[in-house]
């Protein structure tokens, strides 16, 4: 996701400094030219040896390094980054960038950066919570910085509050976040369902699917990252909830249907990836239902379908993607399902296809418009949600010249 783009690490002398190592690696693993940059402090805690191992880079500490490649090296560096984070940030360096003090090699380099900048602070609760620190913070803000919160938890001081340097994870998230993609769906709202839904047949029984909800989430994680606001509602499923998406957590098709019905009005794009159960059962047992040597059977009544109630409530201009998992004829009860349910397109894999369907982290997915169909290779769920948002963001930009059509039309015939 990184490839091509630069970024500076910034690792300040905080206890967490190690971390900035696993950090430095995972940036590595999206295939970022990472520059770690060190203070002097950082040094004590990790070795720039580590570094450099894990990035191929030399790790700059001094800016009066006589063995650099460049002639002002922090400038050069500063020029061609595209993103610098500070992680851990010390309540020091942050004083320091907050006034433009500019004394070592990662001060002068942030000082001269115009990229997106990220500061991650890592330090005693108290010295956090100062407001000499937290004015510091506000100020950084104000200068275009991105803060990312502290988590709370047990320092190595031996205080407990706030103060923990987030998991690497997420750190890697908010950058991803500011340049893996382009923002090509800035200003956009879109609801994206994903997962199973749960039938209730008694207190502790229902019925449900394979759905593991990893299309779903990965639609929703791309389109935060491509900048839409994004509301996620979901069966339960073991994933993480995607960073910085509105997560609505459901049980059942009613539930599903409730949630996203109430929010479909102030959407643009709505993509319904969630596997809805079709039945549930028409009774719910107020008791668990205890066995006996005969038979059971349980009578079953049909869910709303709720892509079919969007496509006969949709607003102008609204576009709706649905999906399809078939067996046989996949093509074929692809069309019938877009016509049938009057959306725009229908995201059509067939299960029995090795590396489609449930569970796996890739999909071979086919796309049924009105105006065609485009066979995908096997991909990664990503790719498959990239894929994805390029075709409907293309059918919103047609429809909405063709609605400026329409309009011209109108202006025409009332001049007449
Ligand atoms: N869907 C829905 N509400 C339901 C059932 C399905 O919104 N109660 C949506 C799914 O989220 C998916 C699409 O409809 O986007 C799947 O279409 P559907 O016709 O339900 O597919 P199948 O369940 O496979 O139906 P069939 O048994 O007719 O093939």
């Amino acid at each position: 996701m990184l490839s091509g783009k630069t970024v500076i690490l910034g690792v300040t002398g905080s206890i967490a400094a190690y971390k900035a190592a696993n950090l430095a690696s995972m940036l590595k693993k999206q295939h970022a030219d990472v520059q770690v940059i060190m203070t002097k402090n950082a040094a004590n805690f990790i070795h720039p040896i580590t570094f450099e191992q894990l990035t191929g880079n030399k790790c700059l500490i001094d800016t009066f390094d006589r063995n650099f490649q460049f002639q002002v090296e922090h400038v050069s560096l500063a020029k061609r980054a595209d993103l610098a984070i500070v992680a851990p940030a010390t309540a020091n360096v942050i004083a320091k960038l907050a006034h433009g003090i500019a004394d070592d090699m990662l001060t002068t380099t942030l000082l001269a950066c115009t990229c997106p900048k990220l500061i991650a602070p890592a330090m005693n609760t108290r010295m956090y919570e100062n407001p000499i620190t937290q004015d510091n913070l506000a100020a950084l803000c104000r200068y275009g910085f991105r803060v990312i919160e502290p988590t709370v938890g047990h320092l190595a001081c031996g205080d407990t509050g706030a103060g923990k340097l987030p998991p690497e994870s997420l750190l890697l998230e908010c950058m991803l976040d500011e340049i893996a993609l382009e923002k090509d769906m800035a200003g956009l709202r879109v609801l994206v369902t994903a997962g199973p839904t749960m039938e209730a047949i008694d207190p502790v029984r229902f019925i449900s699917n394979h759905s593991t909800g990893k299309m779903g989430y990965a639609l929703a994680r791309t389109c935060r990252r491509r900048g839409a606001e994004v509301t996620l509602v979901s069966g339960r499923t073991q994933l993480e909830a995607p960073f910085g998406v509105t997560m609505v957590p459901v049980t059942s098709a009613q539930e599903m249907f409730e949630s996203v019905s109430a929010r479909a009005a102030d959407q643009d794009i709505i993509i319904k990836a969630a596997a809805v159960a079709d039945y549930r059962p028409a009774q719910i047992a107020e008791n668990k239902l205890k066995k006996s040597d005969d038979d059971l059977s349980i009578r079953l009544e049909r869910t709303t379908d709720i892509l079919a109630w969007l496509g006969a409530h949709r607003r102008s201009g609204q576009v709706l993607c649905g999906f399809a998992m078939e067996t046989e004829h996949l093509v074929e009860h692809a069309k019938e399902k877009l016509a049938k349910k009057h959306v725009d397109m229908i995201a059509a894999n067939n299960v029995k296809v090795p590396g489609a369907g449930f569970g796996t982290d890739t999909n071979v997915v086919t796309l049924i418009t009105q105006s065609g169909t485009r066979e995908l290779a096997l991909m990664s769920k990503d790719q498959v949600a990239g894929e994805i948002l390029d075709e409907l963001l293309a059918i919103r930009k047609r429809s909405q010249s063709d609605c400026g059509a329409d309009v011209e039309e109108i202006i025409k015939y009332e001049m007449l």
